[in-house]
Formats: structure tokens, C-alpha cells, sequence
């Protein structure tokens, strides 16, 4: 149990702040464009969900993982976080203005990753917004060196889950999940020292 905490904890000193402008650029694309209700799904610390909310009840944070629940919980008390698996999100359809998927899709097996999209797209309004951040092929000599040191930590994160992140890269990234799923895409930001993108997509 400990360790599972840790795990937040470790996620929270050492991730969160590589994260932040991300974090925050998409808690403003949300906001902005009145995106609500929300759900960030593969949540996390919970950090994500914390920065859209403000003081705002209609955003939701999902995980698998029960002690990344209540470690979330524990730091964010007004928002309500949901242990669920994503391939099954107890929501209702069209119930969502906006669905984040932050670099929860490249450390999936690719079966899983359809069905997860498969939920993002019932949850979706007709007019909701999907918002991915996760890894692209390195495409410069920046963001070849950002991978390389990804490939250091995501080795370290267990024999499937680099499994999942090579096969993911080498279909092509984010830029093909998005291709190959069919979804519009309305906007992108390339981040080269990150080696990924933000993609806001609608199906
Ligand atoms: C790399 S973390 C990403 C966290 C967060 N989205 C972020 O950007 O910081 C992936 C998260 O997916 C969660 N996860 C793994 N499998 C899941 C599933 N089937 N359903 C829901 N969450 C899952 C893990 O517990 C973990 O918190």
C-alpha cells in the first residue's frame, strides 16, 4: 500500500513539474472554450483535473489504480475522482464537452488503446472536444535527444510498458493514433524538448 503511495508522491516531485505547462495549457484551452463537463481520463495525481477546476464541480478525474484515487483525493478533496478502467467509464453518453487523454495511450496494449478511444467517443457531446498529449517520433535533433533520455525513464517503468511505448512510436506516434482512428484534428502544438504534441481532435 506504502508503495503505491509513494508512487504518487514520486510522480508528484519528479514528473509534475515537467508537466506543468502542458498541464496548464490545456486547463486554459478548456476553460477558455467553456469545455465543461470534463473528464480527464488515466488521471493520475490528479493534477491535471486540479487545474481545470478552479472552483468549478463538473470535471472529473478517472484511474485504475485505487491508491493514485485516493492520493489524488487526499490532495484535491472538492473534485470527484473515479476508480474505473477505462475501457469501461461509468458515465453516461454524450455527457462529456471534453475528454483529456494525457500520455496514458502510448503505455497500452494497442487493444485497450482503441477501446479507450471507443469510450472518449460515447462520452463525447456531438460538439466535445478531445484532448491527447503523448509521444511523437522525434523530429528534429531536439526532440531526438528528448527521446532518447523518454527512452531511459519509460524502460524504467517495466518490460511492458516500454513494450507498449515502442510499438506505439513505431506505428507512428500520436500524429498516426490520431490518423488511423479518424479524428478531425483542430489544433496541435508540437513540443520538441518533450518529443510529443497536444492534438485537439473532434471525432
Ligand atoms: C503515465 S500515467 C499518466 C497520468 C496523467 N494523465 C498525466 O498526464 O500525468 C498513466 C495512468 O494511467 C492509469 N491507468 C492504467 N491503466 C488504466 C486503465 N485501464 N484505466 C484507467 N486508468 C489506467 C495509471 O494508473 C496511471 O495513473
Amino acid at each position: 500500500m506504502r508503495k503505491i503511495i509513494l508512487r504518487g508522491l514520486i510522480y508528484d516531485i519528479f514528473i509534475e513539474p515537467l508537466l506543468k505547462s502542458i498541464k496548464e495549457w490545456i486547463a486554459r484551452f478548456i476553460i477558455q472554450h467553456d469545455l465543461f463537463p470534463a473528464l480527464d481520463i488515466c488521471c493520475g495525481t490528479g493534477k491535471q483535473s486540479h487545474l481545470i477546476a478552479k472552483d468549478r464541480q463538473d470535471i472529473f478525474g478517472l484511474d485504475l489504480d485505487f491508491k493514485m484515487i485516493q492520493h489524488a483525493s487526499s490532495k484535491y478533496p472538492q473534485i470527484p475522482f473515479v476508480c474505473a478502467d477505462a475501457a469501461h467509464i461509468p458515465f453516461q453518453n454524450k455527457s462529456m464537452k471534453a475528454v483529456v487523454i494525457s500520455y496514458a495511450l502510448h503505455e497500452k496494449p494497442l487493444d485497450l488503446r482503441i477501446k479507450i478511444l471507443e469510450e472518449a467517443k460515447r462520452l463525447l457531446s456531438p460538439e466535445g472536444k478531445i484532448i491527447f498529449v503523448d509521444f511523437e517520433k522525434s523530429w528534429n535533433r531536439k526532440s531526438r535527444l528528448a527521446s532518447l533520455f523518454i527512452s531511459s525513464i519509460e524502460r524504467m517503468a517495466g518490460k511492458e510498458h516500454y513494450r507498449n511505448s515502442r510499438q506505439f512510436l513505431k506505428a507512428g506516434g500520436l500524429q498516426a493514433l490520431v490518423k488511423t482512428n479518424r479524428l478531425r484534428p483542430t489544433e496541435r502544438h508540437d513540443m520538441e524538448l518533450a518529443s510529443s504534441s497536444i492534438v485537439v481532435a473532434e471525432f
